[in-house]
């Protein structure tokens, strides 16, 4: 495990995310309104840029394929995969699950994520 720092708070405003390099990892930060966060910056459905998606209620990421959302603090499903009627055909072979996530620290105005 090694920290990285990836910005400063101010880069990152409340409500938004953007995708970062921690070391050789790419990292998708989230500064929500209780924090930042980090999660793996791909869908665990089939791949679906995350950074693309859609932040909803204050801490899901919402997919921009196929709508699956995760809790963006836990990673956890929320919903899986529903959009467009018939995607559960390949649910079959994609079934749930949770986004990685990588712990997130501010600390004199840095944000650094651990991977
Ligand atoms: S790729 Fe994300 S829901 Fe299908």
């Amino acid at each position: 495990m090694a920290r990285y720092i990836v910005c400063e708070e101010t880069e990152l405003p409340v409500g938004e995310m953007k995708l970062f390099k921690a070391g050789n990892t790419k990292v998708l930060v989230y500064h929500l309104e209780d924090g930042f966060y980090a999660t793996q910056p791909s869908c665990t459905h089939v791949l679906a840029p995350l950074s693309r998606g859609k932040i909803i209620d204050g801490h899901f990421i919402r997919c921009p394929f196929h709508h699956a959302e995760f809790d963006i603090r836990t990673g956890e499903v929320h919903q899986w995969a529903n959009f467009p009627p018939g995607i559960q055909l390949l649910n079959v072979v994609r079934s749930e699950k949770a986004l990685k996530t990588h712990p997130t620290m501010l600390e004199d105005g840095k944000v650094s994520v651990e991977v």
